[in-house]
């Protein structure tokens, strides 16, 4: 939404992909008891990096949270929404006029009042839904004018393909701004979101998908927090509730190199949309208490309360926006013949797979380490820049379709009614947590005392009866039958693992829509892929217990001296080797991204989100103890995986 400022526009241009430490896929824990085998010569099970499971599930589950979608900001799920009727919507305009359409509206005030409400002569727009408006959703960061990834899946879906997109429209500068900024070329992406906006309307209208008054009327999207471009104004589905003179007294005596900067003339933003209005503009001027640096935390601290998961525990997404999970369309649908074949061959090249999407591990540890980083993050630089012509097609048919299907009476006769996006969530819930306790466990092998292996075994024997303790029911033993009774192929081990994979599996007869077919097989590929690793992880674990510490009197006493040992190590290594492996083809890695140490009370956990990731840099004086935070470039991305509490003591009013 944020499309006024030089500053904006100066950080989309000037921002650039950094590299981080991700912390979590990195043990810095002492392995040296380990002796890792070779990837090739063990038996973990062979994950397909090339499947479109995971990606679609990560897709699915992250719908409608800022955290995750900070995280990967290219989006590939395109659904249909709802906005509940009561709702609040924001809009600040610099001039008081009503807004023309389409129009961009703000489910935070602070958003609205931050991009537009701080100029001498700011209004602030308050809209109400008088009914429940339906809408249309993109997910990822895609209302960020950061990166162009952001923007491929609009783009695909209004021009049909990633080949008919236009190229992006030059930004004519006057003289003076063309020497402040070294004359550099930058693009209009403000006169191009406005475009952008009125085609995502002409869309819905010209499918008559809805009207002012009726069926769909907005587009939902997301930078800091979430917006909704609206499409006619006349419509009776809002009503407008205030319209306030928001200005606030100006700070006296500013320099004048701000005030220079805040004045923006009109050619800068207006030229290329002509439909309207000239005085519809700037911008940020400095000169307002609460423009900086206060004002943009308090937009970016707004978007925090819609983080979403983190850590593997529920918290609010974007509760105002609802959606249906009989319709969601994802652009890894195999549908998609063009865009998911360039995906697999891509990836096959930058990510060392095999043709079936085996991943050929680099045999040097540090090497290893690096890959599954990258593996493990690859939903990041997944982009919907191949979209063919057949491709884009089917994409506008399906979601076409699905859209109609929620505007009509058949709905319960196409879709099951089961919530795969809360079974998406369960599941992380559930997992991620526990794979991430298990691996740091598993890791702690390296530092065990002769004493301590049986307190340790113990922790991985919760750990990992956890996982199919509703599943399992243990056979008849005895020490000499161990072997047989906890090998995988053993029939109580194969019906645990049929039970596991299929926990979430919809009842045979059931109906589902296509979009359901899709987001069950993710769902029931992801949980093959837990359970699958996990079930020798279990048998093994349970099988060495019971053979050797079982007798609550005579703990053994474990040194590199006895066998004992060397099972425990090899098996030990192999399952790290297992365990980082689906975590890395799972790629939650923002789950395994936290603030360490947790934030104290009042502090909110920082990530740079564009547009107010920067602002600390752009407007000296912004995260104050944190002066490499003043960098208007990449070098803000390190806060992503490593994330640091703040509050608002690191945002001073004013510079
Ligand atoms: C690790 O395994 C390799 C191959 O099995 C072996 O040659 C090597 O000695 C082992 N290293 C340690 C420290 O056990
Ligand atoms: C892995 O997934 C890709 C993409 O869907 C598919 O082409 C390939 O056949 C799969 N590999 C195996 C072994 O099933
Ligand atoms: C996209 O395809 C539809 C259906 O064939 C067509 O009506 C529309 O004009 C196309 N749009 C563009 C931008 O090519
Ligand atoms: C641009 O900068 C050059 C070199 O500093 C200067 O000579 C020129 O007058 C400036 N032009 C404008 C329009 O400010
Ligand atoms: C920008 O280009 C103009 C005209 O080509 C030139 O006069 C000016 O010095 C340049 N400014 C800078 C900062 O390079
Ligand atoms: C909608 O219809 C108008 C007028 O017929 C046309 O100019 C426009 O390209 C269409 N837009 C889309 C997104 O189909
Ligand atoms: C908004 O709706 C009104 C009333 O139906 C219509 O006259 C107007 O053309 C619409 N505006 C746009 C931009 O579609
Ligand atoms: C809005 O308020 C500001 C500050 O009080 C004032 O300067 C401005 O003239 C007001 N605008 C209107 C249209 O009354
Ligand atoms: C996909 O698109 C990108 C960007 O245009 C291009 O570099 C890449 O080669 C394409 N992949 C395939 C397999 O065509
Ligand atoms: C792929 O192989 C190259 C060369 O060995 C290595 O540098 C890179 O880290 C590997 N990447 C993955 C994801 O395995
Ligand atoms: C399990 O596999 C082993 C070795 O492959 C075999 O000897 C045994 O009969 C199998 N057991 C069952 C229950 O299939
Ligand atoms: C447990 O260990 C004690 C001490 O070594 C031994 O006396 C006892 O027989 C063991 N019990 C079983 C069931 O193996």
């Amino acid at each position: 939404m944020l499309r006024h400022t030089l500053g904006a526009l100066i950080l989309c241009a000037s921002a650039v992909h950094g590299q981080g430490l991700q912390r979590v896929l990195s043990p810095n824990n002492d392995l040296s008891g380990l002796n890792f085998s070779s990837p090739t010569d063990n038996n973990l099970p062979r994950l397909n990096f090339s499947s479109p499971s995971p990606l679609i599930f990560h897709s699915t589950f992250a719908l409608l949270q800022q955290w995750p979608n900070t995280f990967f900001e290219y989006g590939h799920t395109i659904a249909p929404c709802k906005v509940p009727k009561g709702t609040n919507l924001y809009h600040a305009s610099s001039d008081g006029k009503r807004p023309p359409e389409p129009e961009f509206l703000a489910f935070d005030p602070e958003m609205a009042y931050w991009i537009l409400g701080t100029t001498p002569d700011s209004h602030m727009f308050t809209y109400r839904t008088r009914r429940e408006v339906q809408c249309l959703y993109f997910d990822g960061s895609s209302a960020s004018l950061r990166r162009d990834g952001s923007m491929d899946s609009q783009m695909a879906f209004l021009y049909n393909s990633t080949y008919n997109i236009p190229p992006k429209p030059i930004l004519e500068l006057p003289p003076e701004f063309r020497n402040l900024t070294g004359n550099k070329t930058f693009f209009n992406d403000i006169a191009l979101e406005y475009t952008r906006a009125e085609k995502l309307c002409d869309f819905i209208h010209n499918h008559s998908l809805g009207g002012p008054g009726w069926g769909y009327e907005g587009v939902v999207r997301m930078n800091t927090g979430f917006e909704m471009i609206w499409c006619n104004f006349s419509s009776p589905s809002v009503e407008l509730v205030s319209r306030l003179n928001v200005s606030a007294p100006r700070l006296e005596e500013v320099p004048s190199r701000w005030t220079h900067l805040g004045h923006v003339p009109e050619t800068f933003v207006v030229k290329g949309r002509k439909k309207r209005g000239k005085k519809q503009i700037p911008g940020l001027t400095f000169d307002n208490p609460f423009a900086v640096n206060g004002g943009v935390y308090s937009w970016w601290h707004a978007a925090t309360k819609r983080y979403g998961f983190g850590n593997g525990q529920y918290g609010r997404g974007e509760t105002r926006v609802r959606l249906d999970s009989c319709t969601l369309f994802t652009l890894y649908d195999p549908g998609m013949q063009d865009q998911e074949s360039a995906r697999v061959m891509d990836e096959r090249k930058s990510l060392n797979l095999t043709k079936e999407g085996y991943w050929m591990a680099p045999r040097e540890d540090n090497e290893r380490d690096a890959a599954l980083k990258t593996l493990s993050r690859r939903r990041q630089a997944q982009r919907a820049h191949n979209v063919s012509e057949a491709d884009g097609l089917y994409m506008r048919g399906a979601v076409e379709q699905r859209m109609r299907l929620l505007l009509s009476t058949e709905k319960e006769q196409h879709c099951s009614g089961i919530d795969w996006i809360e079974i998406a969530r369960d599941i992380v819930s559930a997992y991620s947590i526990e794979l991430y306790n298990l691996l740091k466990r598993l890791e702690f092998f390296g530092q065990l005392g002769p004493e301590d292996a049986r307190l340790w075994l113990s922790d991985i024997r919760h750990a990992s009866h956890l996982v199919f303790m509703p599943f399992y029911e243990y056979p008849d033993i005895t020490k000499s039958t161990l072997q047989e009774a906890f090998a995988v192929n053993a029939s109580n081990s194969q019906s645990a693992l049929h039970r596991c994979k299929t926990q979430y599996a919809p009842f045979e007869a059931e109906e589902l829509s296509d979009s359901e077919r899709l987001t069950s097989h993710a769902i029931s590929d992801v949980l093959s892929a837990i359970c699958t690793t996990m079930l020798p992880i279990f048998l093994q674990t349970e099988r060495i217990w019971l053979a050797n510490f079982n007798n609550f009197s005579a703990p053994p006493v474990v040194t590199p001296a006895v066998p004992l040992w060397h099972e425990l190590q090899t098996a030990t290594s192999h399952n790290i080797q297992a365990i980082e492996e689906l975590m890395a083809w799972l790629g939650w890695i923002d789950q395994w991204t936290a603030c360490d140490p947790g934030c104290a009370l009042g502090q909110v956990c920082y990530i740079p989100i564009w547009p107010a990731l920067a602002m600390g840099g752009i407007l000296k004086g912004g995260m104050k103890g944190h002066e490499d935070l003043d960098e208007a470039d990449g070098s803000l991305d390190r806060y992503l995986w490593e994330p640091t509490c703040v509050d608002f003591h690191h945002f001073p009013p004013g510079w």
